[in-house]
């Protein structure tokens, strides 16, 4: 698939049109931004992991009757993907309490949540994503609300199935980000899913495997990526 004119250029990937209008590839880069992109740095070989990372898991999740965006893997930093019109909403997903849960709330951190906990977040930058809820989706028209309860369902069948996917690799999923796009009438999981959109700690020491490393300045960063990749995709990269 030709890779033609660049459509849109975000943190961590970039969007290239295709000769097919329905597809695009995305590329994944090695930067890496924290606090609405205030700390900016690079985790060498970040975009080759969350690609590989995310094919292997958008392959898991349409094994079990989840309909994303995924087409295929054309190498180590691009994937063909199906080009979205992007709900602006962030689908958040907690099973144990961290980030920014326990600072709103004062949760206690690695408190287990049970039922699990599903927060929305304006896709906006300037704003700093904030928190919203059903009814300003609603109003601002930002998805139907037949499409917000897509996305209730979606998620929470999703967490269920990472949370196996995980677990059965040793890794503690504990709360992650999601993203959902239109594509000729049908609502499909987009962006992807990597240790950038997901708390993941190892489940028999908690340490930390995902961007917290890199957000608060944990150190060994490159080496927990290469580790989920090696537990997800079992080789090295
Ligand atoms: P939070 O605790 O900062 O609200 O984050 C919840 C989850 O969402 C966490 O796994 C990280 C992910 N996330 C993103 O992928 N992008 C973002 O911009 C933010 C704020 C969180
Ligand atoms: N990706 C967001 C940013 O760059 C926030 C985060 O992942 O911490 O600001």
């Amino acid at each position: 698939m030709k890779r033609l004119e660049k459509l849109y250029e975000g943190k961590a990937k970039i969007i290239y049109a295709t000769e097919d209008p329905d597809l695009v590839i995305q590329y994944f880069k090695d930067d890496a931004t924290a606090n609405d992109g205030i700390k900016k740095g690079t985790i060498v070989d970040k975009g080759v992991i969350n690609n590989q990372v995310s094919t292997r898991i958008f392959q898991y999740l349409e094994e079990k009757g989840v309909a994303t965006h995924y087409v295929e893997q054309l190498n180590d930093r691009e994937m063909l993907v199906k080009s979205l019109e992007i709900i602006p909403v962030e689908v958040v997903f907690r099973n144990v309490a961290a980030g920014s849960l326990c600072k709103r709330l004062g949760i206690e951190e690695a408190k287990h949540l049970d039922p699990p906990i599903q927060e929305f977040f304006l896709k906006d930058d300037p704003l700093h994503d904030p928190m919203i809820n059903e009814s300003h989706i609603k109003t601002f028209e930002w998805a139907t609300e037949k499409e917000v309860a897509f996305l209730k369902a979606s998620g929470s069948k999703v967490n269920q199935l990472l949370e196996e996917f995980f677990k059965a690799r040793g890794i503690r999923l504990v709360d992650f980000k999601l993203e959902y796009g239109r594509h000729k009438g049908e609502v499909l999981l987009g962006d992807e899913i990597s240790p950038d959109g997901c708390r993941l700690w190892d489940l028999e020491t908690g340490e930390k495997m995902d961007k917290d490393r890199f957000r608060f300045n944990l150190g060994s960063v490159e080496e927990k990526y290469q580790e989920v990749y090696k537990l997800v995709c079992g080789e090295g990269v």
